[in-house]
């Protein structure tokens, strides 16, 4: 599965959406390293995802803290879990060297770990954390509107159509309600 990080997983937080834009290029380029069969490249990158991502975790988790998160607990213990699943294989890595089996098993883990944690956890957390008034929601478009067009303009100002609203009928012919 191809990790790419893409504008609908922002979760509106900069801090936050840097970070995870970060997360996917280490990991991806864990992935590239792989491929390439730079084994000798592996151990570095996977020290620094472990680190990164262990930053990460902190931040985000600031956020929900500060901001009363109530589903906190869930989310730390989705962290956890990714950091021990890290730890195993960094155990692995040093007691049995790098092989490329446990790479490969590290790299596929981490892909769909972080691929899914972000769209579906993070994901409801920036949700939260745009209820609750901290950032612009992804979704609004801040970019100024185009000028008006002198048509436009003329239409705005144009009265509109006689519409009775429910209950006040228009006198026929005087455009006025009666009453
Ligand atoms: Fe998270
Ligand atoms: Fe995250």
């Amino acid at each position: 599965m191809p990790l790419r990080w893409t504008a609908d997983l922002a979760l509106g937080v900069n801090e936050l959406d840097q970070q995870h834009q970060g997360l996917f290029l280490m990991v991806s380029a864990l992935d590239e390293a792989i491929g390439a069969g730079r084994l000798d490249r592996v151990a570095d990158t996977v020290r620094f995802v472990d680190r990164y991502a262990a930053e990460h975790f902190a931040t985000e988790e600031r956020y929900m803290r500060l901001h009363g998160y109530p589903a906190l607990p869930e989310h730390r213990a989705a962290h956890l879990a990714f950091k021990a699943r890290f730890l195993r294989h960094r155990r692995w890595f040093a007691s049995q060297g790098v092989r490329p089996l446990l790479v490969v098993d590290l790299a596929s883990s981490l892909i769909t770990w972080l691929n899914d944690h972000v769209r579906t956890m993070d994901g409801e957390l920036g949700r939260y954390l745009a209820s609750v008034g901290l950032h612009r929601p992804a979704w609004v478009d801040l970019r100024p509107s185009p000028p008006a067009s002198r048509d436009s303009l003329a239409a705005r100002a144009r009265p509109r159509p006689e519409t009775a609203v429910e209950g006040t009928p228009l006198v026929p012919g005087s455009g006025k309600r009666s009453v």
